[in-house]
């Protein structure tokens, strides 16, 4: 799950997408294009929607996405249109590129860092119905 700080949305998509899933079977992580706010704990915001919703995300710490990224998953799931480019960008091979898709599909999750606690609510549903598919479709594979 990438977006560009890794503290507001990714950290959502990766504990939702988490909860979702057997961890025996899968592993699932966040990362952000930037590299703003490397090790830091997810925006208190997002904590708190996640912990709303019976999701802890309290223990993540940010980082940076990494061109290792591309070969320690099968797939990657990107915020918005930006994440999208900058992963593009990034990848060296077909196979890289085909692992990136937007988690929406073709919309977009909005970044809510600048907004207040309703567009943290917005983007948890947005993900949390997004990852109810998601989920089935890789337990499926
Ligand atoms: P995220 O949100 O990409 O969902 O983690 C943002 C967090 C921080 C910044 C931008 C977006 N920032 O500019 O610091």
């Amino acid at each position: 799950m990438v977006c560009l700080g890794n503290i507001c949305r990714s950290p959502l998509a990766e504990g939702i997408l988490q909860s979702k899933l057997p961890n025996d079977r899968f592993r699932v992580d966040s990362a952000g294009t930037a590299g703003y706010h490397i090790g830091r704990a997810p925006d208190r915001r997002s904590i708190e929607v996640a912990a709303q919703n019976g999701i802890d995300i309290s223990q993540q710490k940010a980082r940076k996405f990494s061109q290792d990224d591309f070969d320690r998953f099968d797939k990657i799931f990107v915020m918005d249109h930006s994440n999208l480019m900058t992963l593009k960008q990034m990848a060296l091979t077909p196979d890289d590129l085909n692992k990136v898709t937007l988690l929406l599909g073709e919309d977009q999750v909005p970044d809510p860092y600048y907004g207040n606690e309703d567009g943290f609510k917005a983007v948890f549903e947005l993900i949390d119905q997004a990852c109810v598919q998601l989920s089935e479709e890789l337990q499926k594979m």
